[in-house]
């Protein structure tokens, strides 16, 4: 074994432990696109679930079946029939559709039965258990529209899967549910994993999806200028989702933002949208800081919010201790009114304690934050990385490639969180003028 590859591989390891202690015993529900099966995406799918089931998290997972169920509808000469966005189940398509979640538990129970040696899967012990846990009920007729066997969930049994999942098991469910008189309803994977992520109280709602997330700008084609929003607060993403039309294919924004939003709102703290053509991108999402694809999270009681001219007050007496003892520069009243919209703070019950500043230099294409504190008696509780983030979104809001600080004492914290040191050479024209050598601080920058 070289050398190079215990530089690596231990760090990156310890790197990796704070989220696995994060993550235990917690209960993610993974809804997974029946494109994924269809692509061939299962194996390492199941090696991933099978890794973060070892990890001590608690899996539902919940597959779909839309192009399984076309194709069986193909091979008897029958006709995919849609409306308002969903599936018109005759009783050819629940035919179609039960032989399709026949087939697709099968297949997903034997790709976590394997453990060959040698193979991410060896020595894992996987039990999937499958049940009647969703009562449903039929969609009716919309619009003078029969949608016939299709179905919305009633019902979950949210006791039965718990007990099932402290027994150590995974649960797996089809988009299928039973009315009370035993007739079967076909359901969709999303508002399946929906239901049972808001019903189970989750800690994740995760989408795999043929999308690779939700783009900065959305109605904007993909490019370098246009990336995914790695984080989208619920309020903004439910405003998002007010400007967009309704979805009618998996591929449009709205498709999955909306069940996203629906299960934030209803105490599902974060919900995420992965690509599954990312080899790996469970565990990406799951166990690395910036992640990939987009997460829809709840940020609890509105706390944290851009700084109005009230603020100010809040905000002096919070710096001023950290002005004192050099850790901060000193800033004045006046210069804090003056910028007062370019902070972000964090509020409890009218009392400010975390803030930072974003100042763009458009120019570069970058912005410095600045002021970047939170009070010594709630630090530690994860609020500084929220403010971090929150001013990486504003950044990445108005087109800025990256963020950067300037610090003496807080290195190590940045680049924790994937700042790099450069030289203050770097720095953009305009700030390089007033950058204090006799203070020598450290540039730090993060590219969005
Ligand atoms: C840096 C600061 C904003 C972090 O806020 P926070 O809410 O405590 O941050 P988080 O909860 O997200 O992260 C806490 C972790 O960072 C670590 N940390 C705090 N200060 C650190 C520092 N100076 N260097 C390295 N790590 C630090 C904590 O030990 C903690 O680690 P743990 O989770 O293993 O216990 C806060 O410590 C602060 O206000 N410091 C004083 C002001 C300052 O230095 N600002 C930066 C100006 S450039």
């Amino acid at each position: 074994m070289s050398a190079v590859f215990n530089f690596t591989f231990v760090p990156w390891f310890r790197s990796v432990a704070p989220y696995i202690h994060l993550h235990r015993g917690k209960t993610f529900v993974v809804g997974i696109a029946g494109e994924a099966i269809a692509a061939g995406k299962l194996p390492h799918l199941a090696q991933d679930l099978a890794l973060i089931q070892s990890m001590g998290v608690k899996i539902v997972l919940v597959h779909g079946f839309r192009p399984q169920v076309n194709e069986q509808l193909a091979a008897k000469g029958h006709e995919a029939k849609y409306s308002h966005g969903m599936r018109i189940t005759d009783s050819v398509a629940l035919d179609c559709a039960q032989e399709a979640a026949g087939q697709l538990r099968y297949e997903i129970e034997a790709a976590f039965s394997q453990g060959l040696p040698n193979t991410p899967m060896a020595g894992s012990t996987v039990r999937v258990i499958s049940g009647n846990f969703i009562t449903a009920r039929p969609v009716g007729i919309v619009d003078g529209v029969d949608f016939k066997h299709s179905g919305m969930v009633r019902k979950v049994d949210t006791a039965g899967i718990k007990r099932t999942l402290d027994f150590g098991a995974m649960v797996l469910l089809s988009p299928f549910g039973f009315s009370p008189t035993g007739e079967a309803f076909n359901l969709t994977m999303e508002e399946v994993a929906t239901s049972v992520a808001i019903e189970l109280q989750a800690d994740k709602l995760i989408f795999l999806t043929e999308i690779p997330g939700i783009r900065t700008s959305p109605d904007q084609p993909e490019g370098e200028d246009n990336p995914i929003d790695t984080e989208l607060p619920l309020a903004a993403a439910e405003k998002l989702l007010a400007s967009l039309p309704n979805p009618t294919q998996p591929t449009d924004t709205a498709f999955y933002l909306q069940h996203c939003v629906k299960a934030c709102k209803s105490g599902v703290e974060r919900s995420h949208i992965l690509p599954f053509v990312v080899d790996g991108s469970l565990l990406l999402e799951i166990y690395v800081h910036d992640g990939i694809g987009t997460m829809v999270i709840d940020e609890k009681l509105e706390s944290l919010r851009e700084a109005t001219a009230d603020d100010v007050g809040g905000i002096l007496q919070l710096i001023e201790p950290f002005e004192k003892d050099g850790t901060l520069v000193k800033r004045d009243r006046t210069e804090i009114e003056r910028d007062a919209d370019h902070y972000t703070v964090i509020e409890h019950d009218g009392v400010i304690f975390g803030c930072a500043a974003l100042y763009p230099y458009p120019e570069a294409k970058t912005a410095e934050m600045a002021a970047l504190t939170v009070s010594p008696h709630s630090q530690s509780q994860g609020d500084g990385e929220r403010i971090l983030k929150r001013i990486e979104q504003r950044a990445r809001g108005m087109g800025l490639k990256s963020i950067f600080v300037l610090t003496t004492r807080t290195m190590h914290w940045f680049i924790k969180r994937g700042f790099a040191q450069v030289d203050p050479e770097w720095l953009p024209e305009a700030r390089k003028r007033k950058y204090n050598i006799n203070r020598k601080s450290q540039v730090l920058v993060k590219n969005l």
